[in-house]
Formats: C-alpha cells, sequence, structure tokens
C-alpha cells in the first residue's frame, strides 16, 4: 500500500513522487511535501508551527494548509465556502480521523468536521502509484437537520514547494484555434483560468504545469487537469510569504448549492502529478493514465474514419452518402460516419435540432438502406448528433418550450439559432435517452459524433430542485447520466465528443467518449499547432484529424494527410472533387498509416520541435518497447537559404542500434538522439520516417 499513516501524519506514495500532510501544532491540516519520492517515510518534513508575526499577519496565513475554509483570519483563496442556516459565514475545520482502502485504487480519506456545525467533509485522495499522478476530491455530507448553502468547493489545493519563483503554463484559444500554449512568471496575487460557459470551453483548457526552470526534456514540473465538462476553474495564487498555491474545483462563479439534511454533495476529481524530466514527461504520464485506465474501449485501436459534413454540409441523402462511401471505400477508409443534415426537417441550421429521427424526404426508407450499403462496402457506420440542443422551428420546441434554459422574463437568446435543453431535468434526460436508444437499437451504428454547438446564455431553471444556480452542476451531473447509460446499453458504441471542434475536451467526458474532435479548423499548418497543444495532455489516439479540402491550393494533399496521421486518421474532404491522383496518393497514406498506427495511437509521444514556436516542427512516436518509432517533420514556410535544424530523436534505447528511414547504416539510439538527424524540406513539404531497431 503506497500510504503511510500514523494518527498525525499522511504520506502517499507513486513510484517516483511523494507527498505528504499532517496536522500541526494547532491541529491544522497542513501541506508539508510534493516533490520527489524519499527513501523513508520518516524522511518526509514534519508540517510548519508559524508563529504570529503582527496582527495583519497571523499564523493561518502562512501555513501552508491543505483545504482551507473562508474563516477566521484567513484573506487568501480558500478551498470552501460555506453559509449556514443561521447565516453564518464562517467554516472552522477540524480533523477527526481518517480512513484507507485498497480498491481498484489505493485511497486515503481524511475526514474533518466543522468545530459547531454538523457538517462533514472528506478529503480524497487516490493513488494511481504507476502514472506518478494522484486524483483527489471532497465530499460534503450535511449531517444536521437544516440546510447548508455551498457557495465554493474546490476539489483540491496543490502546494508547491515553498518560493515564489514559478513560471505558470496554461492553454487558451477560441472556437477554430484552441490549444495556444502560454507560459508565464508567476507573480503575487492571483492568476485564474475558468470556463463561465455551462461546458469546458474553447477558450481556457482545464489544464496546467507549474514550473521552474523546465524544457520539454528536463526540469521538474508539477502539472494537473480537472475531470469536468462544465464550468471549472484554476486559480495560481503566490502570497506575500511566497507560497504558491493551485486551486482547482467546480466555477464558484454564479454557483451555489444547497445541500439538505442527510444528502452528500461529491465534487469532480481534480488530478496531478510531478516529474523530474520536463513537460515532455508529464503529458507522457497523462496519456498512459488517460490510455489505460480511463477510455471506456482501452487498448482498441481506433479505424480510419471518413465524415461527409465538409463534402455535403446539410445536404444528405441516401444517393449522395452511398456515392461518397463507395469512393470512402476504395481508399481503405473502415468507417463512414453521416453528419448533420440527416434528420427530421434538417436542411439548414435553422431548424430539426431536438426531432431525432431520419427526414422522410431524404431518407424515405430510414438509415436502414445507407446504413446496408455502407456494411456492404466492409465499412462500420457512424452518426452525428446534438442531443442537448433544440432550434425553436421543432417539433420538440413546440411541445415543450419550457424544457430550455431561459429566464421566463427575458428573451432567449439564439446562437446558430439554437438553444440549449436543461439536462438539468430528468423529463429532458428521459427524451434523450429513450430517442437516441431508438435510433441505436434500430439500426447498425458503430459510432457517434455528439456535438455541441453554442455556449450558455440566459441560465434560468424556474422549477430548479434546489438552488437555481445549481443548474451549472446539475447539467453536467444529467448529460453524464444520459451519456452513461446509453453506454450502458450500447456498450460497442464508440462516441467523439465535439463542441464545435475542441470545446469539450476533458477527463470528464473520456469516462464515455474515446475520441475527441479537436477543432473545426482543418487548415493542415493551423491544425500543426493545435494538435501540439492538445497533446499535452491528451493522447494521440483520443485526436481525431481529418485531411480536408481546407487551403487545398496551398498545402500539398500529402502534408495533409501526414499532419493528420499523428493522430487518428479521418478524411473529411469532398471525395467527389478528388482526382485519380489525389484517390491513390490517399490510398497509399492510409495503407501507411495503419501499418504504424498502433505505435501513433499507443506509443509514447515526444514533442521534438514545436510547431507553436517554429515553421519547421518534428514530433516521434516511440513503441512502447522501443522497439519501433515514427518520425512526422513539417516545414511550413521559411525564407531561403535556410539551416534547417539538427532533429534529436528522443525515447530511444541509447545502446540499441536503429535504422532510420532514407539515412544509411545503422546508429546507435544514443547516436539518433544526441547526434541527430537533418531531414532537408522545402516549403510545404512534410515527411513521415520510420525507425527500426536492427539488434
Ligand atoms: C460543428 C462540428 C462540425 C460539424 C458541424 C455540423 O461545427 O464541429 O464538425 O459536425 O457542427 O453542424
Amino acid at each position: 500500500m503506497p500510504i503511510h499513516t500514523s494518527p498525525k501524519s499522511w504520506v502517499i506514495e507513486t513510484k517516483n513522487t511523494g507527498y505528504a500532510v499532517g496536522l500541526n501544532e494547532a491541529g491544522l491540516l497542513t501541506h508539508r511535501y510534493w516533490r520527489a519520492r524519499l527513501p523513508f517515510a520518516a524522511d518526509y518534513p514534519a508540517p510548519v508551527n508559524p508563529l504570529e508575526r503582527s496582527s495583519f499577519d497571523m499564523p493561518q496565513h502562512y501555513t501552508p494548509e491543505e483545504y482551507p475554509g473562508y474563516s477566521a483570519l484567513r484573506y487568501f483563496d480558500p478551498a470552501l465556502k460555506i453559509t449556514f442556516a443561521d447565516g453564518t459565514r464562517d467554516l472552522v475545520l477540524r480533523y477527526v480521523d481518517f480512513s484507507t482502502s485498497a480498491s481498484p485504487y489505493p485511497e486515503l480519506a481524511l475526514h474533518l468536521k466543522d468545530e459547531v456545525y454538523p457538517l462533514r467533509v472528506t478529503l480524497h485522495y487516490r493513488v494511481h502509484e504507476e502514472y506518478d499522478l494522484i486524483a483527489r476530491w471532497v465530499t460534503l455530507e450535511n449531517l444536521g437537520d437544516e440546510p447548508v448553502l455551498i457557495e465554493r468547493a474546490f476539489s483540491a489545493k496543490w502546494t508547491l514547494p515553498h518560493g515564489d519563483d514559478y513560471f505558470f503554463s496554461h492553454m487558451f484559444g477560441r472556437h477554430n484555434n484552441e490549444y495556444n500554449m502560454k507560459r508565464e512568471v508567476l507573480t503575487p496575487g492571483l492568476k485564474t483560468i475558468e470556463s463561465r460557459r455551462l461546458t469546458t470551453s474553447h477558450h481556457h483548457t482545464p489544464w496546467f504545469a507549474i514550473d521552474r526552470n523546465a524544457t520539454e526534456d528536463s526540469g521538474e514540473v508539477w502539472f494537473g487537469t480537472f475531470a469536468w465538462s462544465g464550468n471549472w476553474k484554476i486559480t495560481a495564487e503566490v502570497t506575500e510569504f511566497a507560497s504558491t498555491r493551485i486551486s482547482v474545483g467546480l466555477n464558484d462563479w454564479d454557483f451555489a448549492w444547497k445541500l439538505n439534511p442527510a444528502e452528500t454533495f461529491v465534487t469532480p476529481e481534480s488530478i496531478s502529478g510531478y516529474v523530474k524530466d520536463g513537460f515532455g514527461a508529464a503529458s507522457r504520464l497523462m496519456h498512459d493514465y488517460v490510455r489505460n485506465i480511463l477510455l471506456p474501449h482501452k487498448n482498441q485501436l481506433h479505424k480510419v474514419l471518413y465524415n461527409s459534413w465538409e463534402a455535403t454540409l446539410f445536404d444528405v441523402d441516401e444517393i449522395s452518402q452511398s456515392k461518397l462511401a463507395e469512393v470512402a471505400a476504395g481508399m481503405g477508409i473502415e468507417l463512414f460516419v453521416m453528419d448533420d443534415g440527416w434528420f427530421h426537417n434538417r436542411n439548414l441550421d435553422n431548424a430539426g435540432l431536438g426531432d431525432w429521427f431520419p427526414d422522410k424526404a431524404k431518407f424515405p426508407n430510414g438509415l436502414g438502406g445507407l446504413i446496408k450499403n455502407v456494411n456492404a462496402l466492409g465499412m462500420d457506420f457512424g452518426l452525428w448528433v446534438e442531443p442537448e440542443m433544440v432550434n425553436p422551428d421543432s417539433d420538440l420546441y413546440r411541445a415543450h418550450p419550457d424544457w430550455v434554459i431561459h429566464f421566463p422574463s427575458r428573451a432567449r437568446t439564439e446562437a446558430r439559432r439554437q438553444l440549449i435543453l436543461n439536462l438539468g431535468r430528468t423529463d429532458v434526460q428521459e427524451y434523450i435517452i429513450s430517442v437516441l436508444t431508438t435510433i441505436l437499437s434500430e439500426n447498425n451504428i458503430q459510432f457517434i459524433k455528439w456535438d455541441m454547438n453554442r455556449n450558455v446564455s440566459e441560465p434560468g431553471w424556474r422549477d430548479a430542485p434546489g438552488d437555481a444556480r445549481e443548474l451549472w452542476v446539475r447539467y453536467v451531473q444529467g448529460l453524464y447520466h444520459v451519456w452513461g447509460t446509453l453506454r450502458e446499453r450500447f456498450p460497442n458504441v464508440i462516441w467523439q465528443s465535439c463542441s464545435g471542434g475542441g470545446g469539450r475536451a476533458d477527463f470528464g467526458i473520456l469516462h464515455f467518449a474515446d475520441q475527441i474532435w479537436i477543432s473545426d479548423n482543418t487548415e493542415a499548418t493551423a491544425r500543426l499547432s493545435i494538435q501540439e497543444g492538445f497533446s499535452q495532455f491528451l493522447p494521440a489516439n483520443t485526436m481525431e484529424a481529418w485531411v480536408t479540402d481546407w487551403g487545398r491550393n496551398v498545402v500539398p494533399l500529402e502534408f495533409r494527410f501526414h499532419v493528420s496521421m499523428c493522430g487518428s486518421l479521418g478524411v473529411g474532404g469532398n471525395l467527389n472533387e478528388w482526382d485519380q491522383a489525389d484517390r491513390e496518393l490517399a490510398a497509399h497514406c492510409i495503407r501507411l498509416y495503419k501499418e504504424i498506427r498502433p505505435i501513433i495511437q499507443f506509443g509514447d509521444q515526444y514533442r521534438l520541435i514545436s510547431p507553436q514556436k517554429s515553421m519547421f516542427s518534428a514530433v516521434l512516436y516511440v513503441s512502447k518497447d522501443q522497439s519501433e518509432a515514427v518520425l512526422f517533420v513539417f516545414r511550413v514556410y521559411l525564407s531561403d537559404p535556410t539551416n534547417l535544424p539538427m532533429i534529436h530523436l528522443r525515447g530511444l534505447n541509447p545502446t540499441a542500434l536503429y535504422e532510420v528511414d532514407g539515412y544509411s547504416g545503422p546508429r546507435s539510439g544514443a547516436s539518433w538522439m544526441e547526434a541527430g538527424l537533418r531531414v532537408e524540406l522545402k516549403n510545404l513539404q512534410s515527411k513521415i520516417l520510420k525507425i527500426k531497431q536492427v539488434e
């Protein structure tokens, strides 16, 4: 058991890290250590016992409390804020006892209670030893007979080793331009990244990394993410006493939760880790965790898919889709996905959402005819849905205008001419479960792309069961309930999470979805950078990437294929316009992809030269046994003459011999890594090099 306990101190150990908390002399639960694992439990530092410095700087203020509630003389960012039924807005948490359990993963639970009020707070720690990750979450239990109002309930506060000289990395973006990495100096005060959009958002990613002077391959990095698909918040705080802390949890903005007597509130998980060897190592731990622990279909290779969206938009029918399917099958595609436009009255984005049955004019015999054709071509069939949404012009909305999120006194603001169904409501959940159950049980569907194409407005809920501001959480709980029920009913279906591209990519949704559609931007040179950002926390097999016609007059088809082959390959161009040469090249790339995809989807990823920093970039995937690797190199645009950089491979066995496609003679792994190689490319050229161990 990697958890050492004693009456007043607890140490959690993973393969390479140690994490320690304990009670100080004042009885406060105090953070002690989070860094490299130490040889003995007694090696971990004792909790600090600060003295009073002045009436303005009382000890609470420089004690690194593990999970501080808002009370007494605390002015830093608290983890928990409560209002009790008598109006008291002050929470004095006292340690009570602890428990441990071993299955399925080792867990430690530290139980705290308010000094006076019957509120129990349990801090949970789940240990993923192999991945050097700890998952933390909190449960709040109302043991009294009056309600308690929760106004903030973070999942964790992570305290860094003492110091105020850290860098904070995070990702920002927008629709069509997700996952831009930013690394900045943390200075005293509070830095916040968050979503207030009801969903995860394109705009900020629930991921962080803290380092001192780390690079891709070296240096200490503390990193983490939040397993939640709704409003979230991550704050990085540097106090006046040089203590650096990261808080992770549900966004408290416009949030409140009425916890009735005998009820429990459970927060989502905040998952974090520590590495000594750079950002790349941090990403690889997360990749392995996602692939081995999180995904519904672990170790299942993803098929090469075709998606009809950019080819036919809303203009789908049995004939046009069957025609595309034939061309797709000829190129080696394994899964044919029909996108938007197939359901009742859906000819544009102004109508139809909510009425999830095939449009009679486009599919007079239902979806069965098309699916039969697709299956006869040897491909699986997949379908697009957007179940959380409704167009005002739909039968569903005409029947249930009160099902959408709204304030009765306000206009309902439309975006893409649609409104959001309130998935907090059980009748809405049941409706979605029932319509999708019908589609999935009546048709041979192996894949669903689940979309969400707008963010919230007028977040009202007239008949809310508790405080109307519970919407933010109940919506996501409802979504998980709906998706979870469907997953149980149809366990073989592969689900993809899409929200106008990468608006819902997080560890929460990956309990249900195996893949993410990471951006509506499919222009290959832009995509290089979006894909790299995504790889900070999610592995290549979860990253669906299509080759489309964006930029086709500028960016060669081969380059576009190579970019998409860095993830789970798909094609989304208008195949009707691809000539014979295009189709042959596509077939060749798809054949090659099928050969190398186990390395890409299941191997270790090394970001060698970043496309976010350079027009010449390289990324490497190495098989887990280090016997094979695939190198992708891209040159976007550099003025000539130019001196292309050396590429230093990573992750090979230094003493084994390897051959690299197109380079003479085997060389040791050490040589390919230290001496490197040069790949000559012209502007808008790319290359894939296969690497094989020969001895
Ligand atoms: C969103 C998705 C696209 C496509 C359209 C269909 O924008 O991200 O891939 O499915 O919706 O309306």
